[in-house]
């Protein structure tokens, strides 16, 4: 089991960051990426057809006998987790959460944070109840298919730039940003230029590598320090309705 791969799942390209993250921290693992580009932007579907949509990734992975798999979708995550953990309960199964509480420890003492997340986070339980922790500190904002602008324009990402600026004109004072879609981590450079650089930005890859590292670590199921790592993409080409 130490020897099997690590699935990795998102809508689309937005997990390749978590992924980058993961490979970083375990050089020796392979992974399997699989992007659910079928059934692309999950953020404008009912919870519902995430979960199944979600359910059919993680399934797909342990098929393809995955040690553990990673939801590297903050939309799947806050929507279908808890679902898919009942589902193989006795299997690794990490998720994306947005960095919501590390960056309200951060605040300073009366500033605020946006939160940018998808349509379908934005109406999540789960995320009203993050959210409801930061005593107004924290405004959350969705923005209805900008992930797949973001996926259909990654090769000309500037040409979203004025989207981004129409975005974050009304909270022009936050001190700092969180991404809560995987995908968002492609615009940070705009949304950092629009601040002029002086923004501080969240997002939570870095946070679901480590918990992947120390899940596997206390389980044994590490690879070998020896075995050199790698990575097999795969995409989905059937929609789930
Ligand atoms: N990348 C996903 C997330 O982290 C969702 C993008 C989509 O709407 O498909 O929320």
């Amino acid at each position: 089991m130490r020897e099997n791969p690590i699935g990795v799942f998102d809508s689309g390209v937005g997990g390749l960051n978590v992924l980058t993250k993961c490979e970083r921290l375990l050089p020796n693992e392979r992974f399997i990426y699989l992007a659910d580009e079928a059934n692309m932007p999950y953020g404008s579907k009912s919870a519902a057809q995430i979960k199944l949509a979600a359910e059919h990734c993680a399934e797909t992975l342990f098929s393809m006998n995955c040690k553990a798999v990673v939801i590297a979708c903050n939309t799947a995550t806050v929507t279908a987790i808890d679902d898919i953990r009942a589902l193989y309960g006795s299997r690794t199964v990490i998720g994306l959460e947005p960095a919501v509480k590390p960056c309200f420890r951060e605040l300073g003492k009366s500033g605020y944070a946006v939160a940018l997340v998808t349509s379908a986070t934005y109406r999540s339980n789960k995320f009203e109840r993050l959210i409801a922790t930061c005593g107004g500190r924290v405004k959350p904002i969705a923005r209805p298919d900008l992930a797949k602008f973001i996926e259909d324009n990654l090769s000309d990402i500037e040409k979203i730039a004025p989207l981004i600026h129409e975005i974050f004109t009304p909270y022009k004072t936050a001190e700092a940003v969180i991404l809560g879609c995987s995908h968002y981590t492609y615009i940070s450079k705009i949304i950092s230029d629009f601040y002029g650089g002086k923004i501080k930005i969240y997002d939570g890859a870095e946070g679901a590598a480590q918990r992947l590292r120390y899940c596997l670590s206390l389980s044994d199921m590490l690879a070998p320090a020896t075995r050199p790592g790698g990575v097999r993409f795969y995409s989905t080409f059937k929609r789930i309705d």
